[in-house]
């Protein structure tokens, strides 16, 4: 075993290179902190670059102009012969995005001047790792730190009687690299990743049953939000078991047999192939916690402080390890902070200014509370919804399902939520995200003078709905 030498002694030693610890790792580099990052993958970008958003998010885009190039341009008298799509090529240009995105966040490391060390990270104390080298079984090396940042990042949640195989019963990993569309793909869980892998191999010409054991899909958008993406994404070929538990399964000659309760019937469906995305869960084996004492939440999470602080002095968590969205911008924005918060600035997260998108055809986008959420805290609130067929700009795409479904206060007109479905949802909520940042009012938001003829005019439209004085 080699101790730390000064070259291997930093200011902040940061454990994993996604979207929380490469960001961190940047920012306290250019705070002057002598910085490390260790990364077990050959590739820096966690699961958000690699297996995550960016090559869901690339497949996404191509199947959708597929799906249009085949069945969806006839509103612009547009009709196409023979549609193909080559599916090897499109992983092709999913990897060609990775690797260029991956080799990017490299870069960006070594010009910031982090030390980027490839191994697997175990804490020996708050001020001491080990990292095993994976090109060396068992050398080990030691690394001395001032401050340790935790952004291991998680891991998906399997079924206890439906372990994953990497083949009949996969996770997202392996969802955004099958060779052909499985004839039928089932998907356990209506969430995110079920929604928009669902979405890839649907266009791909697979038969997709989402199996969700609560009564909607998507459980954490607003209701009205919730409703409509279920019936649109039913018009696109969806099945959707809801209420639906899955009680057990077994493997048969050509799949996966699936055992289903649906209110208290029993029935069994059969699929090619079965992707499970039922949630994720922190990432925290093998990095030692338990033998330094890092106390964790009954669910796993990492216990920290409003500076990220975890209960041993010097070690810091962030990102999908800590309570809260498992989002690839809430774990920046926590490295961000908590690095500035250890280098006595004001570092802050405003956790209901965070955005989060389901990117689905039509797209779903929210920031702040929902109707429901309101409704639960007993809140003084009106809201106003605006369609999308009201704007020329929709109608000029031939995309005019949606709406801007907007919540405000109703005394001051604070907006307290924002909820949009429809084209481009994922573009139009950064508006609203800056509204509730800046504590807005809809008055503020109506005031603003948005192009013509924009999809952004339905979210000063909404704004404009909530005008009149309260009743
Ligand atoms: P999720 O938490 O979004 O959805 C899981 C769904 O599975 C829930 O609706 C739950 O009720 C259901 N479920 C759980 N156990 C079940 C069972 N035994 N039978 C049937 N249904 C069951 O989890 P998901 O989709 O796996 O995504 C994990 C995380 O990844 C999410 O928290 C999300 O934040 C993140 N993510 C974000 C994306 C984005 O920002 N666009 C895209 C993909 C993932």
């Amino acid at each position: 075993m080699v101790g730390p030498s000064g070259e291997d002694k930093f200011d902040l030693i940061v454990i994993g290179a996604g979207p929380g610890g490469y960001v961190a790792a940047i920012r306290a580099a250019q705070l002057g902190m002598k910085t490390a990052c260790i990364e077990r993958d050959v590739r820096p970008g966690g699961v958000c670059l690699n297996v995550g958003c960016i090559p869901s998010k690339a497949l996404l885009e191509s199947t959708e102009y597929y799906r249009l190039a085949r069945d969806g341009l006839g509103e612009h008298a547009i009709h196409a012969k023979d549609v193909s799509i080559d599916l090897a090529a499109l992983m092709e240009r999913k990897e060609r995005i990775v690797s260029g995105l991956t080799d990017n966040v490299g870069k960006l490391m070594e010009q910031s001047g982090v030390r980027l060390i490839r191994g697997s990270a175990r804490i020996i104390s708050g001020e001491e790792i080990e990292v095993l080298d994976p090109g060396q079984a068992i050398a080990s090396k030691r690394y001395g730190a001032g401050a340790l940042l935790l952004a291991t990042g998680s891991e998906p949640v399997p079924l206890p009687f439906l372990p994953f195989d990497g083949e009949l019963v996969v996770s997202s990993t392996e969802a955004l690299k099958f060779e052909s569309a499985p004839r039928r793909l089932g998907v356990v869980g209506g969430g995110y990743i079920g929604l928009e892998l669902g979405s890839v191999w649907s266009r791909l010409g697979s038969e997709v049953t989402v199996i969700e054991a609560l009564p909607r899909i998507a459980t954490t958008l607003d209701g009205q939000v919730g409703r409509l993406l279920e019936r649109m994404l039913r018009r696109e070929g969806f099945n959707f078991r809801l209420l639906t538990k899955l009680t057990g399964a077994e493997k048969v000659e050509d799949g996966v047999r699936l055992f289903l309760d649906s209110n208290g019937g029993r029935e069994e469906a059969e699929f090619d192939r079965v992707l499970v995305a039922v949630g994720r869960r922190p990432l925290t084996g093998g990095l030692g916690l338990d033998e330094i004492g890092i106390r964790l939440d009954p669910r796993g999470f990492v216990t920290v402080d409003e500076n990220y602080r975890t209960n041993i002095p010097g070690v810091y968590a962030i990102g999908d390890l800590i309570p809260g969205p498992m989002l690839a911008h809430k774990a920046s924005a926590e490295g961000r902070a908590a690095v500035e918060r250890l280098a006595g600035l004001a570092g802050e997260v405003n956790y209901d200014a965070i955005a989060s998108v389901i990117y689905t055809s039509p797209e779903a986008a929210s920031v702040g509370k929902t109707e429901e959420e309101l409704k639960n805290l007993g809140a003084d609130y009106r809201s106003a919804v605006y369609p999308f067929s009201g704007t020329g700009r929709a109608r000029c795409l031939g995309q005019t399902d949606g709406f801007v479904k907007i919540l405000a206060h109703r005394r001051s007109g604070r907006v307290l939520g924002v909820h949009i479905i429809g084209p481009r949802a994922s573009e139009l909520i950064a508006e609203c995200v800056v509204a509730v940042e800046l504590h807005a009012s809809v008055k503020d938001l109506s005031h603003i003078i948005h192009a013509h003829p924009t999809l952004s005019e339905a979210v000063r439209e909404s704004a404009a709905m909530l005008l009149s004085p309260p009743k």
